[in-house]
């Protein structure tokens, strides 16, 4: 057997089980402290949200689902304010105008076709309009509540704020172009804006 220090010997159990003996050291004070320390906190935790008046996963749930209505419903409406510098930037901006193009090309030319020929929906370059009338502060709102009863979608939530307007901007820089086999106008003649 090892020696053994008096420390040890201070400790040693009594008992022994086939030359297996025992030491009695008290538990690390970080343990008996997180042991006692997790037991009040459940204490605490189970009276205040279990029997008390904590409020519930539900009620804090309904609380962020609210505030995500508010802070969405302050979004569509900043959005639906047209914004001209921002959409001037866009307009004026080769790289906003690739953008614009490939979002058209994503989510629009399944029913506007390619260019905007028109298709299941309108052609969107020439001078006739149905809702918008041909000028950027027409069309961004259309875009935004689109007329689903009609088939056309609406897109303000979902595509980005920026994808609305380079779209917008796309389609202005592409109207009156040469389109082969355009879709028959449809709606009301507006002069193009330069
Ligand atoms: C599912 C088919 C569909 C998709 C996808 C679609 N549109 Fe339309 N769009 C239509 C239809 C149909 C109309 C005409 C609606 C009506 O007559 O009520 C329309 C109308 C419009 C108008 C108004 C045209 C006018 O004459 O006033 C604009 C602008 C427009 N769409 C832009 C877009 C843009 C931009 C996208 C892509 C982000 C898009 N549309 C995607 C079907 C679609």
């Amino acid at each position: 057997m090892n020696e053994m220090n008096e420390e040890d010997k201070a400790v040693l159990l009594d008992h022994d089980y086939d030359g297996i003996q025992e030491l009695d050291h008290p538990l690390p004070r970080w343990w008996v402290m997180s042991f006692w320390g997790g037991i009040i906190f459940a204490i605490i935790y189970f009276s205040y949200y279990v029997v008390g008046s904590g409020p519930s996963l539900q009620y804090e749930y309904g609380l962020d689902l609210k505030h995500l209505k508010e802070v969405k419903k302050e979004y569509l409406k900043n959005l639906s304010q047209f914004n001209s510098d921002t959409y001037h930037s866009y307009s004026q901006s080769p790289e906003m105008l690739k953008v614009g193009e490939s979002n058209f090309n994503k989510h629009c030319v399944a029913c506007h076709r390619d260019k905007a020929a028109g298709d299941i929906g309108p052609n969107l370059t020439d001078e006739y309009w149905l809702y918008a009338e041909g000028t950027p502060e027409t069309i961004f709102p259309f875009i935004l509540t689109g007329n689903p009863s009609g088939g056309m979608p609406a897109w303000a939530e979902m595509l980005k704020e920026d994808e609305l307007y380079a779209i917008t901007a796309y389609l202005m820089s592409i109207q009156g172009i040469e389109q082969e086999n355009p879709k028959a106008p449809q709606g009301e003649r507006f002069e193009r804006i330069k």
